[in-house]
C-alpha cells in the first residue's frame, strides 16, 4: 500500500505551486489543440498531456458517451473496462448527474468499477458543450485522497477549455 503522505510527489509544493503547474498545462493543452479539428487526435493529445505532467496519477484518459452509456476513448495507463452505463461506477456517476466526483477512496465509493487494481483514488468530470454531455475526464491515483479542490477546479477548467475540441 502506498503511503498517501510520506511519497506522494506532489506534496513537495503548496495548493499555489499545483494550481501553478494546472495553469502552465491548461496554457499548453489550448496551444496544442488550436486549429486542429479532429476529436480522437486532440482527446489523445490531451491524455498523454495530464498523463504526463500530473503527478501521482496511473490513468488518465476519456470516456466518450455514446446513447446511454460512455464508451472508453483516448487514454494513458493499463488498458481498462469499454463500457460503462451512465450511473455505473464513478465516471458513469459524474456522467448521470452532470458534476465531477471526487473519490478520496475508491473502496468506499459505492459500485466503484476497478479497472486496474492499483487504483486507490479518483476524480472525474464531465465534459459539456453547449449544454450536451460528450463525455468524461477520468483521473485515477494509486494514492488514496490524491485529488482536492484544486485538481477539480483544475479539471473543470479544462474541461471546459477542450470540451468544443473533442465533440
Ligand atoms: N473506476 C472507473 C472506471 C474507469 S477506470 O478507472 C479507467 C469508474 O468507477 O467509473
Amino acid at each position: 500500500m502506498h503511503d498517501p503522505t510520506a511519497s506522494a510527489p506532489w506534496n513537495g509544493g503548496g495548493a499555489d505551486d499545483k494550481a501553478a503547474l494546472y495553469r502552465e498545462l491548461i496554457q499548453a493543452i489550448g496551444a496544442s489543440l488550436e486549429g486542429e479539428s479532429d476529436p480522437v487526435a486532440n482527446a489523445a493529445n490531451v491524455a498523454a498531456a495530464v498523463y504526463h505532467t500530473v503527478p501521482g496519477l496511473n490513468w488518465a484518459g476519456f470516456y466518450m458517451a455514446r446513447g446511454s452509456e460512455l464508451v472508453l476513448g483516448p487514454f494513458q495507463g493499463r488498458p481498462a473496462c469499454v463500457r460503462i452505463p451512465f450511473g455505473r461506477g464513478v465516471c458513469g456517476t459524474a456522467a448521470a448527474e452532470r458534476r465531477s466526483v471526487l473519490v478520496p477512496d475508491v473502496a468506499a465509493f459505492p459500485g466503484h468499477i476497478a479497472c486496474d487494481s492499483a487504483s486507490r483514488s479518483e476524480l472525474v468530470t464531465p465534459l459539456l458543450v453547449d449544454g450536451r454531455l460528450i463525455g468524461v475526464l477520468d483521473l485515477d491515483s494509486p494514492f488514496l485522497a490524491r485529488f482536492d479542490s484544486v485538481d477539480q477546479r483544475a479539471c473543470e477548467t479544462l474541461a471546459a477549455l477542450i470540451g468544443p475540441y473533442l465533440a
